[in-house]
């Protein structure tokens, strides 16, 4: 009878469903010395409580979706709209929580002043400039590192991307950046983020020769992120190997927006053998001494930008569309509770555990 009026007593004062207990891996992150990052969405992380527990529970680290692009940042020359930036950092504050910035020069999802304006590269400096100044200004000691520039090279190709700083800049247009995003912010770890180089290949070569080039030029560069946009069945395998030669340049390296689409219908074996492709990219940031996290991209698969970027493809993510935890998700626990740390600089052969 006591314990029946307690137990009633609890549910009407405790406010709601008691919580699952929160999962393990931020603390098993934490002892192999890296971030599990996650990219946020400022509407769900400020209206969806399912959406939030996602990221406090299992994550270390956030990195905003789409909300610091130039697009949304300053909609117009010198107008800057702080608000989706602000919630993101004030979130991550909030839930001890580190940020990565995302982005600051790229392509794509930039305002039709910029997209459609006509400049002389010394205006264009100046309007790089001012970004830098006012957003990395804005973050600084609270974004520890940015995408300073994104995608310099051409989607298939290992040539440097045609678009709108390298023809106002020329090929410079990186050390440009880089060294701008230095002044803005000079503790700021600073990165060139990329897809199609996560293993070997043409384009992942020519990344490594412009990282090289940059860095004895004496360019501020600090990392690489490794996107990591895969198709199931098609994750590189050689992804330590690739990332240790950059990490032996004297450079962080990191995955920066992972996710694993499957072809539509996603059946319950593709799931599993999902979940090995999972475990193989946690395992291959252990074996890089230099690898600084691993970060999803999105919280769960409602969210993700597949199924409108990659129509026929789906279920690319650790958490399913209510939010529920999939079997990549173990595979990331898996890989994060028996894997081993590299440490210093060893080269040697990677063994690949559980790819099928
Ligand atoms: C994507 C977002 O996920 C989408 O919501 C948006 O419509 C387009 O951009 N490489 C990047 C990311 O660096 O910023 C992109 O994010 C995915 C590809």
């Amino acid at each position: 009878m006591v314990v029946f009026l307690v137990v009633a007593v609890l549910a009407l004062v405790l406010p709601g469903p008691v919580r699952e207990p929160s999962s393990e891996l931020p603390a098993l992150a934490g002892s192999h010395g890296i971030e599990l990052g996650v990219a946020v969405a400022v509407n769900p992380l400020t209206h969806e409580t399912e959406y939030r527990d996602v990221v406090t529970d299992h994550y270390t680290s956030v990195t905003a979706e789409n909300t610091m692009k130039w697009q949304y940042v300053q909609p117009e020359r010198g107008t800057f709209d702080w608000s989706g930036p602000d919630a993101v950092v004030g979130f991550a504050e909030d839930h001890g929580l580190s940020v990565r910035g995302h982005t600051l020069l790229w392509h794509n999802q930039l305002p039709a002043w910029l997209a459609q304006g006509s400049f002389d590269p010394d205006d264009l400096r100046e309007v790089m400039r001012e970004h830098f100044g006012a957003v990395m200004g804005r973050y600084q000691g609270r974004v520890a590192s940015w995408d300073v520039v994104n995608e310099p090279f051409e989607d298939g190709s290992p040539q440097l991307r045609e678009n709108l700083w390298h023809q106002t800049l020329g090929e410079d247009y990186v050390a440009e950046a880089l060294r701008a995003a230095h002044d803005a912010d000079p503790e700021a770890k600073l990165y060139i983020n990329e897809f199609g180089v996560e293993g070997s290949g043409a384009k992942a070569d020519a990344l490594y020769e412009l990282a090289s080039d940059l860095l004895d030029q004496g360019v501020p560069l600090h990392g690489i992120g490794f996107q990591g946009h895969f198709v199931h069945g098609d994750v590189p395998e050689d992804l330590a190997e690739n990332m240790r030669r950059f990490a032996d340049l004297g450079l962080d390296v990191e995955i920066s927006e992972l996710d694993v689409r499957v072809p539509e219908p996603a059946s319950d074996q593709d799931l599993s053998a999902q979940a090995d492709e999972y475990r193989h990219v946690l395992e291959s940031c252990l074996a890089v001494s230099r690898c600084v996290g691993v970060t999803v991209w999105g919280v769960s698969d409602a969210h993700s930008w597949i199924p409108e970027w990659f129509p026929g493809y789906t279920a690319a993510l650790p958490f399913d569309d209510d939010h529920a935890p999939k079997p990549a998700l173990a595979g990331m626990v898996e890989a994060l509770r028996r894997g081993r740390r590299a440490h210093g600089r060893a080269r040697g052969k990677v063994t690949v555990f559980g790819m099928r």
